[in-house]
């Protein structure tokens, strides 16, 4: 397993936006840190540059992307399981627009892959904007079409801006995929601090209701929509060393019912998806950072190995296409039989 130059630990550095320094993790990880950010209205959607922009430094909003990933190892997986040099061509999401957030890496990825190449036009949310623009370049060179914006999830305004964006450009919102989201640091109950539980619950959870609260007004008013959260199986059951990791994603799977109740008769179904251990960046630097090893975790999984996220990219395209039209509020387990325990 190759070794990924951060864990999970260093995740939960902050810094303002303003007062970004080079960073080793930044220089080693796949995206650029928000302290370049053009003004916004640079956006380049034709050129599959991610809209950056920079955030006041006063407020709540400013923190700059933190725990920004390596996805080197990922990005060789998606690029290979996705190029097999099949093209785009219609499909079921034909003329649907789809947002994705977290769509710079591991599962995110994926799935934007998975729905332009059913024809949906693609745009990426990503704190991490090189990683989306990457995911960009694939989409445009199968021949799909998609752009990006630069947005960390946690935060109102830039949530509000990304959703803005997404009508800007492609002028309605069909499909979306709530996804970003983080590990969080390894400690038990009584020794995951304050800090780590914030900011754990404000980007795994938050995000999902901040990201509902200003997709589905827009789906309202265009007469419907489909989203898909991802939480997973540390959604249904507990696990040892991550509680506020658990907390968020209970939380996703009980947001996603409520939401599917208050706007099943409005013609907008919300349902998640709950994977299983995916190998993803995410799953690499928690192995890497000692919170558990590849061994542990094959043989938990009843299927003996882990998942690839175009697995799960396959749940989301379903649960968000016409062909799920009756299913709404369904927390799918895509986990190689994991919570059948
Ligand atoms: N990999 C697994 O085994 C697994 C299992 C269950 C659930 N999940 C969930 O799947 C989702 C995707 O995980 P992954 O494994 O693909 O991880 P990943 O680290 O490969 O990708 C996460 C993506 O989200 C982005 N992101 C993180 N925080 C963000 C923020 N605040 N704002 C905007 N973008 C942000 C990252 O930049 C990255 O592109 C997460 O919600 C994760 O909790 C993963």
């Amino acid at each position: 397993m190759r070794c990924l130059a951060r864990g999970p630990a260093k995740a939960e550095d902050s810094e303002p936006v303003g007062q970004l320094a080079a960073r080793d993790d930044a220089k080693a990880g796949d995206g650029e840190p928000f302290g370049e950010l053009p003004a916004r209205g640079a956006a380049q959607a034709g050129t599959g540059a991610c809209e950056r922009r920079r955030y006041r430094t006063d407020g709540d909003d400013t923190e700059r992307p933190t725990g920004v990933v390596m996805i080197e190892a990922g990005r060789d997986r998606s690029e290979a399981g996705n190029h097999n040099g099949e093209g785009i061509m219609a499909g079921i999401l034909q003329g649907k627009v789809a947002l994705v957030t977290g769509g710079g890496s591991g599962i995110g990825r994926a799935t934007s892959l998975r729905l332009a190449k059913e024809g949906a036009k693609i745009m990426i949310g990503d704190y991490v904007p090189d990683s989306a623009e990457r995911t960009v370049k694939m989409i445009k060179d199968a021949g799909g079409e998609a752009s990006c914006v630069a947005a960390d999830v946690q935060f109102a305004k830039q949530v509000e801006a990304m959703i803005n964006k997404t009508v800007e450009t492609y002028g309605r919102i069909d499909c979306a995929f709530n996804n970003a989201g983080i590990e969080g640091k390894f400690s038990d109950t009584i020794l995951c601090t304050e800090e780590n539980f914030d900011r754990t619950i404000a980007i795994d959870l938050k995000s999902v209701w901040l990201c509902m609260k200003y997709e589905i007004p827009q789906m309202l008013k265009q007469g419907g929509g489909s989203i898909v959260n991802t939480a997973s199986i540390a959604g249904l059951v507990g696990f040892n060393g991550i509680p506020a990791y658990v907390a968020a994603k209970h939380g996703v799977v009980g947001l996603t019912r409520t939401a599917a109740l208050e706007f099943a008769q409005k013609n907008i179904r919300v349902n998640c998806v709950c994977p299983g251990v995916i190998r993803t960046p995410m799953v690499e630097r928690a192995i890497d950072g000692g919170g558990f090893t590849e061994a542990e975790v094959t043989a938990a999984e009843p299927i003996g190995r882990l998942g690839k996220p175009e697995e799960i990219a396959e749940g989301v395209l379903w649960l968000l296409s016409d062909a799920a039209s009756f299913v709404t509020g369904h927390p799918l387990t895509i986990d190689g039989g994991w919570v059948a325990h």
